[in-house]
């Protein structure tokens, strides 16, 4: 693909998501919140793209998936008004459907589309399925943690901003009380991604995002988010107790490792 596809493309994008504003401040807000994620998870995409898997193709097609990884989330808010995908739709098929049904990708060619659309069809799923063709599972794989470290950015933000300023659309709806599972917390010693379905507070829900570090791919990936700071600051907004600090170490150590930053 050329520069001048991807230039089509974020154009058609920001004309299309332009189209889900109203005349509700509320839903603006949830719509800018995805226009900017978008945004931030592009520059993510070509940031990892450029060191892990480098050549301008390769990362022309990463900053498309990007571009459009999250497409279905307007539709899935124009139609159920939140962003849960378990109480609405899938927002990862909803918008490889729109991308095949709108045509968008038509001037690139065929494998590349296909990419690039099963990116976004599988970019939320729990686990990377296994495909015949490994570009499929790399390009998955760097959207995958382009779009955590934004997500990560998101509810750093989330859990410091006063209530009046946060987006409706971006909590789970978790109680907000003092305790935590120690289901959900002992999946950061085994180092394995908890589950959406043992979350039973908002303490749990945090400690879900940290257990994501167990799923990045890539060196950058975790260099980027060491440079960030983000699980430190997702981590003084959980409970201080020691229990949580031991699991934190394990995150930290785990983090510093991959990203080749550990002093030995
Ligand atoms: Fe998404």
């Amino acid at each position: 693909m050329q520069s001048s596809d991807l230039d089509t493309f974020k154009a058609w994008f920001t004309g299309y998501s332009q189209t889900f504003h109203t005349d509700d401040a509320e839903d603006n807000k949830n719509i800018d919140l995805k226009v900017r994620h978008t945004s931030l998870v592009r520059e993510n995409a070509v940031l990892i793209a450029g060191e892990e898997h480098p050549g301008d193709n390769n990362v022309l097609i990463a900053e498309t998936a990007a571009l459009f990884h999250d497409v279905g989330r307007f539709a899935q808010y124009a139609t159920y008004k939140t962003f849960r995908d378990n109480i609405s739709v899938n927002h990862g098929r909803l918008g490889a459907e729109i991308l095949r049904e709108k045509e968008v990708l038509a001037s690139v060619a065929l494998h590349e589309q296909e990419l690039i659309i099963n990116t976004v069809q599988f970019h939320n799923a729990f686990q990377v399925p296994s495909f015949e063709d490994q570009q499929n599972v790399l390009f998955l794989q760097l959207i995958r943690d382009a779009d955590k470290l934004d997500i990560w950015r998101i509810f750093a933000e989330y859990y410091e901003s006063p209530e009046y300023d946060q987006a409706s659309a971006v909590g789970l709806g978790l109680p907000d009380r003092p305790d935590y599972s120690q289901k959900v917390l002992s999946c950061l010693h085994k180092e394995i991604l908890a589950s959406l379905s043992d979350l039973k507070t908002l303490n749990d829900f945090k400690l879900m995002q940290l257990s994501w570090v167990y799923d990045l791919s890539f060196r950058h990936s975790f260099r980027l988010l060491a440079e960030r700071n983000l699980i430190r600051e997702i981590a003084s907004t959980l409970p201080q107790t020691e229990e949580i600090a031991g699991a934190l170490a394990v995150v930290e150590e785990f983090v510093s490792e991959k990203s080749g930053l550990k002093r030995h």
